[in-house]
């Protein structure tokens, strides 16, 4: 008894704990998604109080219009776009490029801080995307340096120019004409990668000018910018004239995210407050954020924290970080373009692509499908000793001279009433009767002489019996049935099933509707 209340007791911790790792989900009550002006704002992120998992909670600045999502403790970053997929946020830094705030200038240097998500800040949930951001720097003849905010080691840096001499009527952004993409010339502006991701660095801005000869030529400036962005807006950036304004010029940045985020300690330093543990996948899936039955959690280690983050499957669809309806839910592969040219089946997690009946090839691609000449109309075969008894059943020659498209449908339709799919069952288990067992239309054609007149043996009310001459020399004779008779194609397979079964058996197959030949016809 007292067991069975401690284990109970262990299991209310557990639980409570879940909640606080993201087991739980969104409070009841939770606009899923939630928006803020324009902005989507889906689970795990929330601008209400329990709708957010700790470390997404954001704020919607309502006294604006259009409301401003956004991030951190000093508003500096407004929140455009969220995306689960590539587990990224895209921000704009309203406060436009570092201020250097001790450059008085001209003077030999300057510092600052690109504060990100607000100076020291030990929250680990986003850092800046190394992939995504790029350090630019303009100015004549200026020097910046990117620094790790907390330990002061430099991660890159680069360097602008102008000559006296420069006319700026040369483009100081040069078009690659291979690509047509703009890149900063290194006459007044330099970019540089960023290759470490962190939440904040410090900037370090050198003169190196000892004549101040281009001084006040163009603005200086040290920014962390998403890629691309300051190639396209160059021209305005570089305009003096602008003064201040181009300075505090929004700039895009883009950060990742991760769930659960600990920042690594390295070995000599002090621990920030971490919270402790492991901090990627959870072992235990009620314990983690990933709570769609469709997704999967994918561990994140960079060079300043682990965490994790969660995928929907492939061919699924959603949001990851919830249960049930809302989470990953199956995409519907045959609705998209340019997925399947053929016969599409919408699978739960993938789709099935096939050519048409009749049809062969690649159904992927477009006329990727190649109609076959080769018919499915049924024909059977049956070995005797002296000779072969071959029974054409099905009416499908009337339907040959219809429309190639309903004769296709209305072949599919006799071989299954036909009991072709029995057939083809019973002789997958010998392969080498079932390869004179079904024989398409255009040999049994060909074996009649398309049916020819003087090649006919007999008939009755039921059908036309013909002599036929097979491709491998045998004579068979081949009933083409005016009526199928359910109960005559039901023996048929009966008796062949025996057959199947008792090949060395005598093999007697006179019945009414199928008629033996012996060799000499
Ligand atoms: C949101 O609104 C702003 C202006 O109000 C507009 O510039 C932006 O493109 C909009 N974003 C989306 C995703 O619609
Ligand atoms: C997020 O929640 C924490 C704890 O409730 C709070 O201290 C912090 O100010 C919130 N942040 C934002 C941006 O709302
Ligand atoms: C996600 O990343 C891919 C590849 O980098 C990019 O093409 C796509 O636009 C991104 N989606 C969002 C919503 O950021
Ligand atoms: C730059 O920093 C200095 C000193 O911290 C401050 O006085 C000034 O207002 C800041 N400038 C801007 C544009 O934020
Ligand atoms: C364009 O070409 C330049 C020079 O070859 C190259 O450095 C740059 O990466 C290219 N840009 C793209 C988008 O391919
Ligand atoms: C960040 O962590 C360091 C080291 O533990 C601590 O000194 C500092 O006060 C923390 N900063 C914030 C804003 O909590
Ligand atoms: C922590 O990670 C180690 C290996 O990296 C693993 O063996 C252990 O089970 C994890 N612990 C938890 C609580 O997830």
């Amino acid at each position: 008894m007292i067991i069975l209340a401690a284990a109970l007791l262990l299991m209310l911790q557990l639980s409570s704990a879940d909640a606080q790792l993201g087991g739980a989900g969104p409070a009841p009550g939770c606009p899923i998604p939630d928006t803020c002006g324009n902005v989507t704002v889906p689970y795990p992120f929330g601008i209400r109080a329990g709708c957010s998992l700790p470390g997404f909670n954001l704020t919607c600045d309502q006294t604006r219009h259009p409301p401003r999502l956004l991030l951190g403790d000093d508003g500096t970053l407004e929140i455009v776009e969220i995306s689960l997929v590539n587990s990224t946020v895209r921000a704009m830094d309203v406060a436009g490029a570092v201020n250097i705030s001790n450059y008085v200038g001209p003077g030999p240097e300057g510092s600052g801080t690109w504060r990100g998500l607000g100076s020291g800040s030990n929250d680990s949930t986003y850092i800046l995307s190394e992939q995504h951001n790029q350090f630019v720097v303009t100015g004549c003849n200026v020097q910046g340096t990117l620094l790790l905010g907390d330990s002061g080691n430099i991660i890159t840096g680069c360097s602008s120019f102008c000559s006296i001499r420069d006319t700026w009527t040369d483009p100081v952004v040069s078009n690659d004409p291979r690509n047509g993409t703009a890149t900063c010339s290194g006459i007044g502006c330099c970019e540089t990668a960023i290759p470490i991701g962190r939440p904040s660095y410090s900037v370090q801005f050198k003169d190196l000018d000892p004549n101040h000869e281009n001084d006040g030529r163009l603005p200086m400036a040290v920014r962390v910018a998403e890629r691309g962005w300051f190639d396209s807006v160059a021209t305005h950036m570089l305009d003096n004239s602008a003064g201040n304004s181009v300075l505090q010029t929004a700039v895009p940045v883009v950060l990742e995210w991760a769930v659960a985020s600990t920042r690594i300690v390295l070995p000599g330093t002090t621990s920030p407050d971490s919270g402790g543990g492991n901090s990627s996948c959870p072992v235990d899936a009620a314990r983690s954020a990933c709570r769609s039955s469709h997704s999967t959690c994918h561990n994140v280690a960079d060079n300043y924290r682990t965490g994790y983050v969660c995928r929907c499957k492939d061919g699924y669809d959603g949001n990851p970080y919830l249960a049930g309806d809302d989470g990953c839910q199956d995409i519907n592969e045959c609705a998209l373009r340019g997925k399947c040219f053929g016969v599409c089946t919408n699978t739960a997690g993938s789709y099935e692509c096939r050519c048409r009946r009749g049809a062969r090839g690649n159904p992927y691609m477009e006329d990727g499908c190649i109609k076959s000449s080769l018919g499915l109309s049924v024909g059977l075969g049956v070995g005797s000793g002296a000779g072969l008894l071959v029974v054409a059943l099905g009416a499908t020659f009337a339907a040959r001279r219809i429309k190639h498209q309903r004769e296709r449908v209305l072949k599919q339709k006799f071989f299954k009433k036909n009991r072709g799919h029995l057939l083809q069952q019973l002789l997958s288990q010998n392969a080498d009767i079932a390869e004179r067992m079904i024989i398409p239309l255009v040999e049994l054609e060909k074996a009649t002489n398309n049916f020819d007149k003087t090649r006919k043996l007999g008939g009755g009310g039921h059908g036309i019996v013909y002599k036929g001459i097979l491709s491998d020399l045998h004579v068979v004779a081949i009933k083409k049935s005016k009526v199928a008779i359910q109960r005559e194609i039901d023996e048929f397979i009966n008796e062949l099933k025996c057959q199947t079964l008792e090949p060395q058996g005598a093999f007697h197959l006179i019945k009414q509707g199928l008629l033996r030949l012996s060799k000499e016809h």
